[in-house]
């Protein structure tokens, strides 16, 4: 199961790419909008990967309530966190001290945590979140700030990179599919 929570899209379209490297290695995937209706409980599953991003220093509120209810099904299962900002592109410190105060509000600290690079989406905002996040761009020190286009930072090779290392904990190696 991939749970996630995202604001403008990137962490749906992560969620799905990580569903589709667990395929690609002969297991069934299924991401998950928790922000959506009737989202299951982990319980049913074997694993877990919950994903959620950043916007003001937060991660979605709707992540911290779904981690919080099912905290007993994640410290139970092979389970994994995976946080989308712009620090994680510019600033690990900052991206690390988003996933610390994400383990301080839900009691759970997961055994493995990704950091993915999100997007400057500027032509998919409005007017003033355009300009608030230019300002932003701009005042760390970021080059990207033409908003008539965007700017995606995931390094989609890390990604896979997060997710295979995952799966080597849950497949004995026996088993492992030696073209990998
Ligand atoms: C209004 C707004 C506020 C943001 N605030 C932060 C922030 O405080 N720190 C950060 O690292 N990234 C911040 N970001 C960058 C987002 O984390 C990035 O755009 C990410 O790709 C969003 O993922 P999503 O599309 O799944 O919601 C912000 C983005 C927006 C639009």
């Amino acid at each position: 199961m991939i749970p996630y929570g995202t604001t403008e899209g990137l962490t749906a379209r992560i969620s799905e790419y990580v569903a589709d490297v667990v395929r690609s290695h002969g297991h069934e995937a299924e991401s998950v909008d928790i922000g959506g209706a009737g989202v299951p409980r982990p319980d049913a599953y074997d694993a877990v990967i919950v994903g959620a991003s950043i916007h003001m220093g937060k991660h979605e509120e709707y992540v911290l309530d779904f981690v919080r209810d099912n905290r007993d099904a994640l410290e139970r299962l092979p389970s994994a966190f995976f946080s989308v900002s712009m620090a994680a592109h510019d600033n690990p410190d900052e991206a690390e001290g988003y996933v610390e105060e994400f383990v301080r509000q839900t009691g759970w600290r997961p055994a493995r945590v990704g950091l993915f690079g999100g997007a400057l989406l500027y032509t998919h905002y409005g007017f003033i979140k355009r300009h608030m996040l230019k300002k932003i761009a701009r005042d760390k020190g970021n080059p990207d700030t033409d908003t008539s286009r965007d700017y995606v930072y995931t390094e989609w090779d890390g990604v896979k990179h997060f997710v295979e290392e995952f799966l080597e904990t849950l497949v004995p190696e026996a088993a492992r599919d030696p073209r990998g």
